[in-house]
């Protein structure tokens, strides 16, 4: 823990749109007064009918209700592109940077609106309409973009699946959502290497039925096979509508998006985000933890199919007329030094990363990063995972020259934007703290039982009243949504995360306290490696946990019981991993499998995974109580045959 501080500097403090007084007063009024507040706050959009109730929010159990801005219409697509066209027509909405440095490509609003319209009429061709779910499985191609905010022309709702998910992943999404229609691409580009999107289309719709339609964007070229009752080529139907498409009027809780997220149980479940409180929340945000002012060039590294690539590449940025890049590419390829050399080409002022990615890269010293200027430079974000204090001085310092502060910021996929972090005219920065709520929103640390613990301390984290980006259910499942989030402490929203208060009133995350594991900021749910493992042939039981990982900030670790008969070999290890990789995707493969003769049960059969953490995290002095358990003897042997850190 670092008790570095880090000042305002005073250039910092005159140039922001927030300096420590404003936050102060800002921040009380966010809470004395959130209508007054946030009716103020609204108004940064365009409304065709404006609204007359702010917020309208229960979180009483029983009658989970969230509504924000609820009598007022608005289009997100027209906020995002259309009210910018007089001011900003020829400005920059969109630069694109390809996986390949000779490939980018600038895209004025003016043009954003053009292609944002074609594509949403060739969507009415086929006869999507308000309501109607859109898969969206895209590489990081402006068509992504196109795609999201055509939708939300129409009032359809988009579902973005990351890329990287396998064909069974998507096919589980497409269902859940009942999208009839998807858009795809034939092939994605990450680091020169293809992925086969097209192909893993085709194998997803092999398993999920009431698919119409598939809308095929041509980009690396690949021949790929089309079915011709269902599939088609984007750039031929583009061709034959027109650049024209009205703004379907959306009630401020009409859906916006779902977006597919880990839990602690069970399958991903379907985030739902409505138009307005999204949109003013993730505008705001954006303007003020990034201070982004007009002619600033912003850049988020995150993907689209993420929601940090909805929130802080779309439709915050977008709402605010700014120029956002949006990169296809990865962070190593063609060589380390790729984002610096963007940041250069670009001449980047602003940008916003993950821990992951910073490690990763500092471990290949400064000499890759010396070798660029970065003096475009101003300010770093950081997102996804708690930054570790060496990380965040090595962002500071050899990233940042020691001229940009670093926003962590702490959020969810289920908080729609940015909940704790330093705003960088007002908040002094303390390496791997979030430090601050933003506006209107109010953190509360509790214990096991539910207490509000005040002052410095540490528990979980709750957060006690609504804001406008908040999630509004799980699509399909308004059970689901009250038992995952507003159950467990009665009256609060949990955000499954741990968390510090420290002296000076500041708020260090500390990582997930349920079975959610946050491999290189991608949130996995144990339950979904298990279940992944335990549908091959000879695994008779799994259990899934993680553990402290250099880069990935955790490492998924897999114990896996055989079937009798079956024998443990490092063979059988690869075809495991190899299986979770295809089952759910890349980022679920697991990093060490131990094979275990039995897992640790309490004698009504419950697996102690407190205790599997401790031997994944190498304490075996810290088990605690194991005398419960129906068979003690089988720590022994799981501590002794620990599988090694990579
Ligand atoms: C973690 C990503 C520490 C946290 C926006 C949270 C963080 C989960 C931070 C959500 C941060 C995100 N410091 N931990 N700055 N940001 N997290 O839904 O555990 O993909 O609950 O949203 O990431 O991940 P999600």
């Amino acid at each position: 823990m670092s008790e570095k501080v880090y000042d305002v500097s005073a250039e910092w403090a005159k140039r922001a749109f927030i300096d420590q007084a404003k936050y102060r007063e800002m921040y009380a009024r966010s809470t004395s007064d959130p209508k007054g507040f946030w009716g103020e706050q609204a108004k940064r959009l365009d409304w065709i009918e404006p609204f007359t109730k702010v917020d309208n929010a229960s979180f009483a159990p029983g009658n989970i209700s969230i509504k924000w801005f609820e009598d007022g219409v608005l289009n997100v697509a027209w906020n995002c592109i259309d009210r910018h066209l007089d001011k900003r027509g020829d400005q920059t909405a969109i630069i694109w940077e390809g996986d390949d440095p000779s490939q980018s490509k600038h895209i004025t609003y003016r043009e954003l609106h053009d292609e944002v319209c074609k594509m949403a009429n060739v969507l009415r061709t086929r006869n999507v309409s308000k309501g109607d779910r859109v898969t969206i499985y895209l590489p990081m191609i402006p068509e992504a973009a196109y795609a999201m905010l055509a939708c939300a022309r129409i009032g359809a709702i988009h579902s973005v699946v990351f890329a990287g998910f396998s064909p069974d992943s998507l096919a589980q999404r497409i269902t859940d959502c009942k999208s009839k229609i998807v858009i795809t691409a034939d092939e994605g580009l990450r680091g020169g290497k293809k992925v086969p999107l097209k192909a893993n289309v085709d194998a997803a719709i092999a398993k999920a039925s009431g698919v119409d339609w598939v809308v095929v964007v041509k980009h690396t070229g690949a021949a790929v096979d089309m079915n011709p009752t269902r599939d088609f080529w984007y750039q031929d139907a583009a061709e034959m509508v027109t650049t024209e498409c009205p703004c379907e009027p959306m009630s401020a809780e009409d859906p916006l998006f779902i977006l597919y997220t880990s839990g602690s149980t069970g399958q991903p479940k379907g985030v739902l985000h409505t138009s307005g409180g999204y949109l003013v929340f993730a505008s705001m945000t954006h303007q003020y933890v990034f201070d982004y002012h007009d002619g600033d060039i912003y850049w988020c590294t995150a993907d689209v199919g993420w929601v940090t690539g909805h929130s802080y590449i779309l439709y915050g940025p977008l709402a605010n007329g700014a120029t956002t890049l949006m990169f296809e590419g990865v962070p190593n390829y063609p060589d380390n030094s790729r984002f610096w050399n963007v940041i250069d080409k670009h001449k980047v002022n602003i940008f916003y990363t993950a821990p992951t990615a910073i490690r990763a890269l500092m471990q290949s010293g400064d000499a890759p990063v010396k070798k660029t200027s970065r003096k475009s430079l101003r300010l770093l974000g950081s997102v996804g995972e708690p930054i570790n204090p060496e990380a965040w001085e090595w962002y500071y310092r050899v990233i940042g020259d020691e001229r940009c502060p670093i926003v962590d910021t702490w959020w969810q996929t289920e908080t729609g934007g940015i909940l704790i972090t330093p705003l960088p005219g007002a908040t002094k920065l303390k390496p791997g703290s979030a430090t601050q709520p933003f506006f209107g929103v109010v953190p509360e640390i509790v214990d096991a039982d539910g207490k509000v613990l005040e002052g410095e301390t540490s528990g979980n984290l709750c957060i006690a009243r609504s804001w406008p980006g908040q999630m509004r259910t799980v699509y399909g499942d308004h059970a689901r949504f009250e038992q995952t989030y507003f159950s467990t402490y009665k009256g609060k929203y949990f955000t499954g995360d741990g968390c510090r208060r420290d002296a000076d009133g500041y708020y260090w995350i500390t990582g997930r306290v349920d079975d959610v594991i946050n491999v290189s900021g991608h949130r996995m749910g144990t339950a979904e490696v298990e279940s992944s493992l335990v549908a091959h042939d000879a695994v008779s039981e799994a259990a899934v946990v993680g553990y402290p990982h250099d880069i990935k900030g955790q490492g998924i670790y897999a114990y896996v019981t055989l079937m009798t008969g079956t024998e443990p070999s490092d063979a059988l290890r690869k075809e495991l991993v190899a299986w979770v990789r295809k089952d759910i995707g890349p980022i679920a493969s697991p990093d060490l499998i131990q094979f275990a003769p039995g897992l640790p049960k309490t004698r009504s059969g419950k697996i102690m995974r407190r205790i599997l953490r401790k031997i994944a995290e190498d304490e075996p002095g810290s088990l605690g109580d194991t005398s419960t358990l129906a068979d003690p003897a089988v720590v022994d042997d799981l501590v002794q045959h620990r599988q090694n850190k990579k």
